[in-house]
């Protein structure tokens, strides 16, 4: 059985309260929980993970490391600027899928670049919640 880990940054705990005009108003639980149903559909286990600290996020991705098939990852705020997040997710080398609620090219100028996306097998941003499956759908299809 495939086994992926979806991890959450900074300020997405908050979900469901947080600009639901730009978020939505599921919480985290919520997307989470549909995340895992489809992952289970497709015959694959979930694991889940979100933290504000990026220090945190680097420590779990390096884990992740022989324990799990690939990544689903919205990094949030450190999308734009964590050297340290990229390099994690370079160092494990697991394939991963960049997801972002918002579609981030309809926003500010500092959301247009990310540091990951040269390091994922793709991104899906501008859907919602519902990304959070298509990320799920996209990474089992890649493994297989
Ligand atoms: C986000 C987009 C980021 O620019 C922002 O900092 C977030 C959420 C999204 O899911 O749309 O916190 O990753």
């Amino acid at each position: 059985m495939k086994k992926i880990l979806l991890i959450n940054g900074p300020n997405l705990g908050l979900l469901g309260q947080r600009e639901p005009e730009v978020y939505g108003r599921e919480t985290l639980d919520d997307l989470v929980a549909a995340a895992r149903r489809r992952a289970a559909e497709l015959g694959a286990e979930m694991d889940s993970f979100q933290s504000d600290g990026e220090g945190e996020l680097v420590s779990r991705i390096g884990q992740a490391l022989n324990h799990y098939d690939g990544i689903v990852i919205n990094p949030a705020a450190y999308t734009h600027t964590s050297v340290a997040i990229r390099d994690a997710l370079a160092a494990v080398a697991l394939p991963a899928v960049e997801v972002h609620l918002s579609n981030v090219y309809r926003r500010e100028e500092f959301r247009h670049r990310s540091l990951m996306a040269p390091v994922c097998l793709g991104q899906i941003c501008g859907f919602g919640g519902f990304g959070y499956i298509l990320a799920v759908e996209a990474l089992l299809h890649h493994l297989g």
